[in-house]
């Protein structure tokens, strides 16, 4: 664990056809993320295969591609400690009929099909979907908030 972890956090189509891509980047702002990288990109379905790759062969893998290239995603790299395992309390459970309130998807979205975000699962992974969403690297910058949440 370490103070400057780096997790990948995406707002799904649903999200920003639905506007709450605000309402989620205030979230990590307000948590004390870093944010470090931030764009809005139609991927196509080549690119969101490589993303999911692990899942390929899994029965919802078709719908999941085209879902996920419905329509334009925010992705984004916040910073800070933990940032991996805290992300993914904040998104709360995949299924959000598991999620609790409280949480992103516990407040927004009711079927795994249209959960609104995704957050890395392990640092190794954050790394990899940093390297594939962000080719041209993330953005250094001194957080002047720093000392006022860290020890
Ligand atoms: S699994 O089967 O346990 O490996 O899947 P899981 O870890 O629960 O979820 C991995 C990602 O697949 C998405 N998912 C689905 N999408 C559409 N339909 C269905 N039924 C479905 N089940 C799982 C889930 O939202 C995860 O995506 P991300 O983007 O990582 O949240």
């Amino acid at each position: 664990m370490s103070i400057n972890e780096r997790t990948y956090i995406m707002v799904k189509p649903d999200g920003v056809q639905r506007g709450l891509v605000g309402d989620i980047i205030g979230r990590f702002e307000k948590r004390g993320f870093k944010l470090i990288a931030l764009k809005l990109v139609h991927a196509t379905p080549e690119h969101l295969e490589k993303h999911y790759a692990d899942l390929n062969g899994k029965p919802f893998f078709p719908g999941l591609i085209k879902y996920m290239a419905s329509g334009p995603v925010v992705g984004m790299v916040w910073q800070g400690l933990d940032a991996v395992k805290t992300g993914r309390a904040m998104l709360g459970a995949t299924n959000p009929l598991a999620s609790s309130p409280g949480t992103i998807r516990g407040d927004f979205a009711l079927a795994v099909g249209r959960n609104i975000c995704h957050g890395s699962d392990s640092v190794e992974n954050a790394e990899k979907e940093i390297k594939l969403w962000f080719p041209e690297g993330v953005v250094q910058y001194e957080a002047t908030l720093a000392s006022w949440i860290f020890e």
